[in-house]
């Protein structure tokens, strides 16, 4: 476990283990996608929904950077202890397809968990509906909040957006804890024909008046259209995003967006005041 940083440090106040983990299987869901399941019960026990972990993709140091993946699941034991966690994983350039070709019994390091999570509701807050709109491989955080959510006996609604039925992801997932599902499809091969943030926009036309709260992962395009509806029907939002990450730990500023401050902006970065952000605090460009 790396030591809690020094006064000053823009390490976080949290303990970070660096661990070496054993990855028990890998599951294909299509050409493109695949879910890792790990040892780790240290960052399983003590990860929260919409933290992120670096991994290594390959062998021996190569290549060098560790990649950012959102923590998917815990895993549990008969008795529900932690017993490690998985990652959905979506094959977008090297890393991924690296990550793709590994075995049962290879070892990834791996650091976590990372940044801030989704904020759940204060004990005691009057019940709300969350809404969880997801595209593509954005849907990873989410059956882990949506179990959290429902732990705490909230209700839970998810919107899952692809670009074609093949990769519509979490199902599953939704089907296991009982969550109702909206779906939509670029190409209208499941679900409504058209995108995610369509089917959110029509369910709050629909819906009875009543308070909602609205949690966004996946392209900046969709994220930026949810925060639209948001705003038009007055609702909050939390959004995860996912920039490039060098070291994940806060030294090396890859990972910068704009955030409002004051009158102005600053840049803050995804990796440590992030991944979730208050989309109201979001410089939308
Ligand atoms: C907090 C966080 C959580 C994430 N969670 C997941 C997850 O659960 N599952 C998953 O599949 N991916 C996730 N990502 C994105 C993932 O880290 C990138 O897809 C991955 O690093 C790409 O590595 P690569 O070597 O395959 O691609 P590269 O060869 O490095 O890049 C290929 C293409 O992908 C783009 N790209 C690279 N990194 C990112 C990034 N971080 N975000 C968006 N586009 C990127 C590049 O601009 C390029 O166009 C997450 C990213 C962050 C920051
Ligand atoms: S990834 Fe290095 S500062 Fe965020």
């Amino acid at each position: 476990m790396l030591p809690p940083p020094e006064a000053g440090a823009i390490l976080p106040a949290m303990p970070i283990h660096d661990l070496s983990l054993v990855l028990r299987q890998l599951r294909h869901l299509s050409s493109q996608q695949f879910i890792l399941e790990l040892e780790g019960a240290e960052i399983a026990a003590e990860c929260s929904p919409g933290q992120f972990v670096m991994t290594t993709v390959g062998g021996e140091g190569n290549p060098l950077l560790r990649r950012p993946m959102a923590i998917h699941r815990v895993l549990r034991d008969e008795n529900g202890h932690a017993t490690g966690f998985s990652l959905l994983v979506e094959v977008v350039g090297r890393g991924t397809a690296m990550l793709q070709q590994r075995q049962p019994g290879d070892v990834l390091n791996v650091l976590g968990p990372l940044g801030t999570s989704f904020r759940m509701p204060e004990p005691g807050t009057p019940a709300a509906e969350h809404l969880l709109v997801m595209g593509g491989v954005g849907s990873a955080p989410f059956p882990l909040l949506a179990e959290g959510l429902l732990r705490e006996g909230h209700s839970v609604r998810a919107f899952i957006g692809a670009r074609t039925a093949d990769l519509l992801l979490c199902l599953e997932d939704y089907e296991d804890l009982g969550v109702a599902v909206e779906i939509s499809t670029d190409d209208g091969t499941r679900g409504r024909h058209g995108l995610v943030t369509e089917i959110l926009e029509h369910y709050l036309k629909e819906r009875e008046e009543g308070p909602a709260v609205l949690y966004a992962c996946g392209p900046l395009p969709m994220m930026r259209a949810v925060d639209a509806v948001a705003k038009r029907a007055d609702l909050p939002l939390q959004v995860s995003f996912e920039a490039p990450m060098a070291c994940g730990l806060g030294a090396c500023l890859s990972c910068v967006i704009k955030l409002r401050d004051g009158d102005g902006w600053s840049y803050q970065r995804v990796c440590q005041e992030g991944p979730v952000f208050d989309s109201r605090e979001v410089v939308w460009e």
